[in-house]
Parts: C-alpha cells; structure tokens; sequence
C-alpha cells in the first residue's frame, strides 16, 4: 500500500542507506520539567539541552514563554535560551501562549515558536484561562507577525484526541481547527494527544487524513503514555506516513492544567523502537540514555523509562554458570 508520506516528499532521506528519516522533537525540558514541583536550577537545563543536542535529536523543545506565575518551574526561559550551545543542525524550539511571550521569545531567536492553544473549549480555558476564539486571535496575530523573519510558526492542538473534561472531541472539529491555522499559512501543527486518550486506529485515521488534506503542512504527533498507548500510537503514525514526532527523555512530562496527565512517550524508547523498524532517526541512543539516566538525579524521583532499566536489546547478560551451550 502506498501512503503519502511526511519528509520524503520534501526528497529528505538523509540517510545513504536510504531508510526513511524520522525527526524527534525532545520535549523533556518544556514539557517534562513544567509539571516538576522542584525548580530544575538553570545551569542543569542548559545542561539538559545541550546533552539532547549532543545526542542528534533534530529538535529540542527548550523551554516556555508563559505566566512565571502559571509554570514557575520555566520562569527562567530567557536565561536558557541565552545560555545553551546552539549546535548546528538542530532547531530550537520554545512554547508561546500569547502575544507577551511571543515579544519576550523573539528576543531570544527560536528557530520556531510553538505556539498553543486547546482544541476543546473547556481545557482551553483550563490551560489559557481564555476561549478558544481568543486564543486563536491572539495566535493569529503572531503567526502574521512571524511572517517574513526567521522564526518559523508551529501550531500544537492540545486535547486532538479527547478532552480529560469534555470527553470526544469530534474530529471534524479538529480539522477545522487545523484548516483555520493552514489558512494563515503556518509551517507545521503539531496534533497533542494531552492526556493519553488516543488509540492506534483512531491515529492511523488522522493522520492518513491530515497528510491528504494538507500535504504541504509538516505534521508533528505528541501523544502522553498516560495509558499505556503511547508506543502503538507512534507505530500506527509512522506506518499512516508521520514521520515528525514529540517525546521526552526519561518519559518525564505532563500538562498542570489537565487532570490525570502523565508522561510523554519516552524519547530513547522511540529511538530504540523507530531504529529497529528501520528508521534513522539520527540521535545516539547510548548518549541519549547517559543523559536519561542523569534525570533522576536531577529531579530526585524515578522515571518512567523501562529502557533505561532494561537497556536496548543490544544489551546481552553473561550465561548463568552451569548453563552448557548445547547451539
Ligand atoms: N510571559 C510572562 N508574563 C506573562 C505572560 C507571558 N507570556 N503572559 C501574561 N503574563 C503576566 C502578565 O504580565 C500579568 O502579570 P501581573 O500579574 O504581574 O500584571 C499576569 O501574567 C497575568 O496576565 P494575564 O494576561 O491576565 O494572563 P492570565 O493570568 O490570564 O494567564 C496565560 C494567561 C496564557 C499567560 C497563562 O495562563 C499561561 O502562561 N499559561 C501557560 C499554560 C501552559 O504553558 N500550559 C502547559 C503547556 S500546554
Ligand atoms: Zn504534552
């Protein structure tokens, strides 16, 4: 079956081999630190970003320029952005509410703005303490502000596949959230599975649609593992022609303003998992688990990376003793 499929379109196969490339965008200093009740100090960020560069991930997601008072554990933004090495070939990202964080992002060159708003009314109000309208007003008038700079405009629509609050979200909704954004002629939307409640089919379905629908738009998928699908939803993206996807080294992540949300899907096991499929995704998977395992560390409780427990399945043990090789 031929689908159509995100990048290679674009003639972006990297890789001599010729296997197709997936690009990871690692969330964990955004996402996964803003649920943290420790304040990572801003010398371990930089720390942080700097090893996901170091380890080949196509994109970091750095930080966020909202409320200190909603995501105090990000009120150092301008520091961290002005602080990490900017390592050629990976673009920098940073999450932007509305047009104040938009004025104190640009300052410090993004490569992209993230830019957020719900798909449901209710987390919408929730996250941004404002209706959907006005979110999309607002993102609207930096979107055009964007126009002709350097900085390119991402849109993430969190609660794509169900509201923790409202349940459903219909699905023609989403998509006519996404249309209203292609029509502004942003470079890419990013669909946010926020609280774990997509499923394989109904992934490989959006996606198989978004790509038909809007080929020229680069397609990121965010799910949370928060009920253990996040791995099946990346297999079902993959297979429907995503090939851009979020995740979060160690797993860490959630979002303060949904009930219940927990992880994202963890950075390395996508690597592990998107490799052995055949995909090259471009980061070294030892460096990324080196710096995985300096997480817990860092924020003094366990994470939910089984990789990291279990190490790839490169990774053999010595034979028992008495156990005689009959192969
Ligand atoms: N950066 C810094 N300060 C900001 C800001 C920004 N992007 N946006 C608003 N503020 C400040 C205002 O200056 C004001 O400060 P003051 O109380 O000292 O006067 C205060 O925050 C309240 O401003 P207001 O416009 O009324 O915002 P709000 O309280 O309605 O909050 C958001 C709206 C969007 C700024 C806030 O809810 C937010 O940052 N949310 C982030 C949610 C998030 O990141 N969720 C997880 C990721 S999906
Ligand atoms: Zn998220």
């Amino acid at each position: 079956m031929s689908v159509p499929v995100e990048g290679v379109v674009k003639g972006d196969r990297a890789d001599p081999s010729g296997r197709d490339r997936v690009r990871i965008n690692d969330v964990a200093p955004r996402d996964g630190l803003q649920i943290e009740p420790v304040f990572v100090p801003t010398a371990d960020k930089i720390a942080l970003v700097d090893a996901l560069s170091h380890a080949g991930y196509a994109k970091i997601e750095v930080t966020s320029f909202t409320s200190p008072k909603a995501i105090p554990a990000l009120a150092d933004a301008e520091a961290v952005m002005n602080g990490i090495e900017r390592v050629a070939g990976v673009e920098y990202v940073v999450l932007v509410p509305n047009l104040r964080g938009m004025e104190r992002a640009a300052l410090c060159a993004p490569d992209e703005m993230n830019l957020v708003m719900s798909v449901s009314e209710t987390h919408n109000r929730a996250n941004l303490r404002m209706g959907r309208e006005a979110s999309f007003a607002q993102l609207a008038d930096i979107v055009r502000a964007l126009r002709g700079t350097a900085i390119r405009a991402n849109v993430s629509l969190s609660t794509s596949f169900g509201c923790p609050m409202e349940g459903e979200v219909p699905e023609g909704e989403v998509f006519a959230w996404v249309s209203r954004f292609a029509g502004l002629g942003v470079a890419g939307i990013s669909l946010c599975d926020t609280t774990g409640m997509a499923s394989p089919a109904q992934v490989a379905r959006m996606t198989a649609r978004f790509l038909r629908e809007h080929p020229g738009i680069m397609l990121t998928l965010h799910f949370h593992n928060t009920r253990g699908m996040g791995l099946a939803n990346i297999v079902a993206a993959v297979q429907a022609g995503a090939r851009r996807f979020d995740a979060s080294l160690g797993g860490l992540g959630g979002c303060p303003y949904a009930p219940g949300a927990t992880g994202n899907v963890c950075s390395e096991e996508v690597v592990h998992m998107l490799e052995l499929m055949d995909f090259d995704t471009g980061v070294d998977l030892d460096l990324a688990l080196a710096a995985s395992a300096r997480l817990p560390g860092l924020l003094g409780h366990d994470v939910p990376s089984q990789l990291l427990k279990a190490g790839p399945v490169t990774r053999l043990h010595p034979v028992p003793e008495g156990v005689v090789n009959v192969g």
